[in-house]
Protein backbone atom coordinates (compact mmCIF):
# COMPACT_ATOMS: atom_id res chain seq x y z
CA UNK A 1 0.00 0.00 0.00
CA UNK A 2 1.47 3.99 -0.83
CA UNK A 3 -0.07 7.27 0.13
CA UNK A 4 -0.68 8.96 -3.05
CA UNK A 5 0.50 13.30 -1.74
CA UNK A 6 -2.14 15.30 -2.38
CA UNK A 7 -2.07 17.83 -5.39
CA UNK A 8 -0.33 14.82 -7.53
CA UNK A 9 -0.70 15.18 -11.35
CA UNK A 10 -1.24 12.14 -13.51
CA UNK A 11 1.47 13.02 -16.11
CA UNK A 12 0.29 12.13 -19.69
CA UNK A 13 1.82 8.44 -20.55
CA UNK A 14 4.61 9.09 -22.45
CA UNK A 15 3.98 6.62 -25.79
CA UNK A 16 7.73 5.73 -26.09
CA UNK A 17 8.28 4.60 -22.58
CA UNK A 18 4.99 1.79 -22.17
CA UNK A 19 5.62 -1.21 -19.95
CA UNK A 20 7.40 -3.46 -22.01
CA UNK A 21 4.26 -5.96 -21.90
CA UNK A 22 1.75 -3.68 -23.57
CA UNK A 23 4.46 -2.82 -26.05
CA UNK A 24 4.55 -6.56 -26.87
CA UNK A 25 1.21 -7.49 -26.55
CA UNK A 26 0.11 -4.57 -29.77
CA UNK A 27 3.24 -5.74 -31.63
CA UNK A 28 1.46 -9.50 -31.06
CA UNK A 29 -1.63 -7.80 -32.30
CA UNK A 30 -0.31 -6.46 -34.97
CA UNK A 31 0.38 -9.09 -37.37
CA UNK A 32 0.36 -6.89 -40.89
CA UNK A 33 3.88 -5.56 -39.61
CA UNK A 34 5.87 -8.81 -39.16
CA UNK A 35 4.03 -11.78 -40.50
CA UNK A 36 5.94 -11.35 -44.07
CA UNK A 37 9.43 -12.15 -41.74
CA UNK A 38 7.70 -15.26 -40.08
CA UNK A 39 10.07 -18.19 -40.65
CA UNK A 40 10.31 -21.60 -39.02
CA UNK A 41 14.05 -23.13 -38.95
CA UNK A 42 14.03 -27.41 -38.86
CA UNK A 43 17.92 -26.50 -37.25
CA UNK A 44 17.50 -23.86 -34.48
CA UNK A 45 14.85 -21.58 -33.29
CA UNK A 46 14.07 -18.58 -35.57
CA UNK A 47 14.87 -15.05 -33.87
CA UNK A 48 14.62 -11.65 -36.45
CA UNK A 49 14.83 -7.45 -35.98
CA UNK A 50 11.46 -6.62 -36.63
CA UNK A 51 11.87 -3.11 -35.26
CA UNK A 52 14.46 -0.73 -33.53
CA UNK A 53 14.61 2.27 -31.72
CA UNK A 54 16.52 4.35 -29.53
CA UNK A 55 14.29 2.93 -26.80
CA UNK A 56 14.02 -1.12 -27.83
CA UNK A 57 14.40 -3.76 -30.08
CA UNK A 58 11.11 -5.43 -31.24
CA UNK A 59 12.22 -9.23 -31.91
CA UNK A 60 10.30 -11.96 -33.63
CA UNK A 61 10.89 -15.83 -32.80
CA UNK A 62 9.92 -19.01 -34.14
CA UNK A 63 9.65 -22.27 -31.78
CA UNK A 64 9.05 -25.85 -33.48
CA UNK A 65 8.09 -28.44 -31.10
CA UNK A 66 11.63 -29.05 -29.12
CA UNK A 67 13.23 -25.93 -30.06
CA UNK A 68 14.61 -24.53 -26.82
CA UNK A 69 16.98 -21.76 -25.79
CA UNK A 70 18.72 -22.97 -23.26
CA UNK A 71 19.54 -21.65 -20.15
CA UNK A 72 20.42 -17.61 -20.29
CA UNK A 73 20.40 -14.13 -18.97
CA UNK A 74 19.49 -10.90 -20.95
CA UNK A 75 22.88 -9.59 -19.47
CA UNK A 76 21.69 -5.65 -18.48
CA UNK A 77 18.56 -5.34 -20.47
CA UNK A 78 15.14 -5.52 -19.25
CA UNK A 79 11.95 -6.34 -21.30
CA UNK A 80 8.92 -8.38 -22.00
CA UNK A 81 7.70 -10.96 -24.35
CA UNK A 82 4.39 -12.69 -24.76
CA UNK A 83 3.41 -15.86 -26.55
CA UNK A 84 1.81 -15.18 -29.92
CA UNK A 85 0.57 -18.65 -31.08
CA UNK A 86 1.29 -22.10 -29.90
CA UNK A 87 2.51 -23.10 -26.24
CA UNK A 88 5.85 -21.70 -24.66
CA UNK A 89 7.27 -23.12 -21.44
CA UNK A 90 9.52 -20.87 -19.34
CA UNK A 91 11.81 -22.26 -16.65
CA UNK A 92 13.23 -18.98 -14.08
CA UNK A 93 15.68 -20.41 -12.35
CA UNK A 94 17.31 -18.83 -9.25
CA UNK A 95 18.40 -21.80 -6.34
CA UNK A 96 15.30 -23.14 -6.95
CA UNK A 97 13.61 -23.62 -11.08
CA UNK A 98 10.01 -22.24 -11.24
CA UNK A 99 8.40 -23.62 -14.62
CA UNK A 100 5.31 -21.35 -16.40
CA UNK A 101 3.46 -22.50 -19.20
CA UNK A 102 2.36 -20.14 -21.41
CA UNK A 103 -0.05 -19.48 -23.88
CA UNK A 104 -1.55 -17.18 -26.44
CA UNK A 105 -2.02 -13.89 -25.18
CA UNK A 106 0.33 -14.03 -22.00
CA UNK A 107 3.27 -12.19 -21.26
CA UNK A 108 6.62 -12.44 -18.87
CA UNK A 109 8.85 -9.83 -18.32
CA UNK A 110 12.65 -9.87 -16.91
CA UNK A 111 15.54 -7.41 -16.23
CA UNK A 112 19.31 -7.63 -15.12
CA UNK A 113 20.02 -10.94 -13.24
CA UNK A 114 16.74 -12.80 -14.17
CA UNK A 115 18.17 -16.54 -15.65
CA UNK A 116 15.52 -18.57 -17.40
CA UNK A 117 15.38 -21.16 -20.26
CA UNK A 118 12.34 -21.10 -23.19
CA UNK A 119 11.23 -23.74 -24.84
CA UNK A 120 8.28 -25.47 -27.09
CA UNK A 121 7.24 -28.38 -25.28
CA UNK A 122 3.97 -28.39 -27.69
CA UNK A 123 3.12 -29.98 -30.59
CA UNK A 124 2.84 -27.17 -33.00
CA UNK A 125 5.03 -24.39 -33.36
CA UNK A 126 4.70 -20.97 -31.22
CA UNK A 127 5.48 -17.72 -32.17
CA UNK A 128 6.54 -15.02 -29.80
CA UNK A 129 7.10 -11.27 -29.51
CA UNK A 130 10.22 -9.88 -27.16
CA UNK A 131 10.63 -5.99 -26.08
CA UNK A 132 14.35 -5.55 -25.44
CA UNK A 133 15.09 -2.30 -23.19
CA UNK A 134 18.13 -0.46 -22.72
CA UNK A 135 20.12 -2.53 -25.12
CA UNK A 136 20.51 -4.62 -27.82
CA UNK A 137 19.52 -8.18 -27.68
CA UNK A 138 21.92 -10.26 -25.55
CA UNK A 139 22.40 -13.96 -23.78
CA UNK A 140 24.84 -15.40 -21.27
CA UNK A 141 24.22 -18.64 -21.45
CA UNK A 142 24.26 -20.75 -17.71
CA UNK A 143 24.21 -24.33 -16.27
CA UNK A 144 21.99 -25.37 -13.44
CA UNK A 145 23.81 -26.68 -10.61
CA UNK A 146 21.05 -27.84 -7.98
CA UNK A 147 23.21 -26.34 -5.48
CA UNK A 148 24.08 -23.14 -6.01
CA UNK A 149 21.68 -22.39 -8.84
CA UNK A 150 22.77 -20.90 -12.26
CA UNK A 151 26.51 -20.98 -12.73
CA UNK A 152 28.27 -19.43 -15.89
FE1 LIG B 1 15.48 -15.05 -22.73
Amino acid sequence: MFAVPENSLVLPENTRLLHPVRVALAWAADRDRWKHLLRYDPEERFSTLVDKTDDQEIWLMSWLPGQTASLHDHDHTSGAFTVVSGLLTEVVTTRIQVVHSLRAGQSRVWGPGYVHQVRNDGVDPAVSIHVYRHGTRAMTSYRYDPVNGPVR
